[in-house]
């Protein structure tokens, strides 16, 4: 058997398998890995508790899958190529072998420092190759990786650490991003002196050398930890069902939720989904340029591509710096294959003018995807003609930080592509549309809400210490389905476009942020009485945010300018509003319900039919926020 698809014919013959006899599919995928033990059960699930087990009873260490598995073939094959930030630096390059070492040393450096399986470790880290293998060294291990997002507040960190209770934190000392060099482990600092009660080390990098503050009773080097390490260490036996990591994400209330994904289903879903949707093929040179610090850093950078054995590159930098071109000076630079980026890339660098990719080769180039928000036609057609050149399939590919890998996307040169559309599921992934009560839609040419109603191996399992908030959050809206929180439409021939969500979750830049959460960090001024944060259609953002303010009067002609300050102190520059509005009140429901609609429509300058507005405690405000709308 092989698991590429490689026709339109195997296309439907795997969904169809899949959905018939999905126990015997992902049996024969799983099949190709390394078990340490076979498993005894294929998949049990409710949708209710919500309680999913995939090959449970299965033992493995998904880093023999991702590394020792490939050295008798691939030791000398570059598993990861890695560009610095400075398009004169050094490259850096690690072949299998190498990686397999430099992740058992960091694993027994780990060890060394009281780490034990299921303790958490938090990453504090920029895009360097430390931060792909310090992951990689606590799945070796089985302590779970954390990978906290570096552009992230002390504040938003300490609150991560806490929630995890980690016990150690892993960080660099500075890092070049752009023109700028960031003071990263000064912001680790400052999440301690916040108080993280659980942290009992912190283990740093020397990345640029530059001089920190140094606290020798919690600090150490990596290099004095990990260089004198043994080079080899034994992976740790893992249930399938063992906690891999816990990831963060920003839900519609309360604070983000550590999403908890397990090790065997992870391991075989991304595999699956990388192999298919890149179509990878060996010595190709595949580039994702998202974060680690997100899911599609940790499934398509590391996880998915290091267990097809592939070659992925990291970069360091930015898209812009030294100038527009460097996305596709790197492409033609290292022959990229598979390309992997975000619509807001697109979009920032559609608006620098065509010369940009136009100036380059991307005649290597097999693969285009997006990913992370929904791509509008303009910016499709854009990276179709100036980076694809015509020739080049896109893959938008739509999933969630809670899938664990993609679930929708046309799978280039087997399925077709339309702009926008996601088109069509994964094989195992059983889509849906529902009406609000909950009632599926078959029809096509509809819209309606996005649902799962089959478990797939990558599926969230809990999130983390808070078992309930998963069941409410995507169990419970609808009987024996997973909700996803988009609204989807589907066109008359099956394809699914994704048309963004329809929770209090707003999506900047590809960013994901909850608008309670940012109003959290804005009530956090002194002066403000209460907030309410919309999102807005944005040009490059995908969306803005936009928030309405009362204040107590008292406040300075800086308020704004505050305002900002404290939400980026409160949760990082990512999640400053774009506008914000100083009104003396909100539109509120008798109940005493914000009536979100009404701002919604007013920061969209949407404002021909605002709807009923006879129902509201104070109708009269409305007028009043109209006029002072920015
Ligand atoms: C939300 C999930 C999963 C990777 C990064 C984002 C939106 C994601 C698409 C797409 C339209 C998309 C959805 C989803 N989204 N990809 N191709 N087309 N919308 O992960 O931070 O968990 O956000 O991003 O609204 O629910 P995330």
């Amino acid at each position: 058997m092989t698991s590429q698809l490689s026709s339109l014919e195997e296309y439907r013959e795997a969904y169809k398998r899949s959905v018939q006899d999905p126990e015997g599919f992902w049996a024969e995928q799983a099949n190709t890995f390394s078990w340490i033990q076979p498993w005894e059960k294929v998949l049990s699930w409710d949708f209710k508790s919500p309680d999913i087990r995939w090959f449970e009873g299965g033992k493995l260490n998904i880093t023999v899958n991702c590394l020792d598995r490939h050295i008798p073939e691939k030791g000398d094959d570059t598993a990861i190529l890695w560009e610095p930030n400075d398009p004169l630096g050094s490259i850096k390059s690690y072949t299998y072998n190498e990686l397999l070492e430099s992740v058992c040393k960091v694993a027994n450096a780990l060890k060394a420092n009281g780490i034990e399986k299921g303790d958490r470790v938090v990453f504090y880290m920029p895009m360097v190759p430390e931060l792909a293998i310090g992951v990689l060294a606590c799945a070796r291990i089985g302590a779970i990786h954390s990978v906290v997002f570096a552009g992230f507040s002390a504040q938003a960190l300490a609150d991560r650490i806490n929630d995890a209770e980690a016990k150690m934190v892993i960080c660099s000392d500075f890092n070049n991003r752009g023109a700028k060099n960031i003071p990263v482990k000064q912001v680790v600092d400052n999440a301690l002196s916040i108080g993280c009660p659980s942290v009992r080390t912190v283990l740093m990098d020397r990345n640029t050398g530059d001089e920190v503050v140094w606290n020798s009773e919690i600090d150490v080097h990596w290099d004095e930890q990990v260089d004198h390490q043994e080079s080899y260490c034994p992976p740790e036996p893992m249930d399938s069902e063992d906690v891999l990591f816990i990831l963060y994400t920003s839900g519609s209330t309360g604070k983000p939720k550590g999403v908890v994904h397990t090790c065997g289903g992870y391991m075989v879903y991304t595999w699956y989904t990388f192999l298919n949707v890149f179509q990878y093929k060996p010595g190709d040179i595949y580039w994702c340029t998202a974060d680690i610090g997100w899911i599609t850093g940790h499934s398509y950078i590391v996880y998915g591509p290091l267990l097809a054995g592939a070659t992925t590159m990291m970069f360091e930098g930015v898209p812009t710096f030294p100038d527009a071109g460097r996305f596709w000076q790197i492409c033609e630079k290292h022959s990229v294959n598979q390309f992997y980026t975000a619509p807001t890339a697109i979009r920032a660098l559609m608006a620098q003018g065509d010369e940009w990719p136009d100036r380059y080769d991307l005649s290597n180039l097999k693969v285009i995807g997006s990913v992370g928000e929904p791509i509008n036609e303009e910016a499709w057609h854009w990276y179709d003609k100036h980076v694809g050149r015509g020739n080049v399939p896109i893959v938008d590919t739509w999933w969630q930080t809670e899938t664990g890998g993609i679930l929708l996307t046309p799978i280039p040169g087997i399925t077709d592509t339309k702009p926008t559309y996601c088109s069509y599921p994964m094989p195992g992934i059983q889509p849906v549309l529902v009406t609000q009560e909950g009632s599926i839609i078959e029809e096509n040419n509809t819209e309606g809400l996005l649902c799962i109603r089959f478990p797939w191996p990558s599926i969230i399992r809990t999130t983390y210490g808070d078992h309930e908030r998963c069941r409410q959050t995507y169990f419970s809206t609808f009987d024996n389905m997973y909700f996803t929180g988009d609204g989807a439409r589907r066109d008359e021939d099956g394809r699914i476009r994704v048309i963004g969500r329809v929770d209090d979750v707003i999506n900047v830049s590809g960013h994901r942020m909850g608008t309670a959460e940012v109003e959290n960090a804005i009530n956090e001024h002194p002066a403000v009485i209460e907030s309410a944060v919309v999102g807005y259609p944005h040009d490059i953002k995908g969306q803005g945010i936009y928030a309405f303010v009362i204040t107590d009067g008292k406040s300075s002609d800086n308020v704004q300018t505050e305002i900002r300050n404290v939400v980026t102190k409160e949760i990082g520059p990512i999640a400053k509003p774009d506008k914000i509005q100083i009104v003396s009140g909100l539109p509120k429901t008798r109940s005493g319900k914000i009536m979100r609609r009404i701002l919604r429509k007013i920061a969209a300058n949407d404002t021909s039919d605002l709807g009923d507005i006879s129902t509201l405690l104070n109708p009269d405000i409305v007028k009043e926020i109209l006029q002072g709308a920015q």
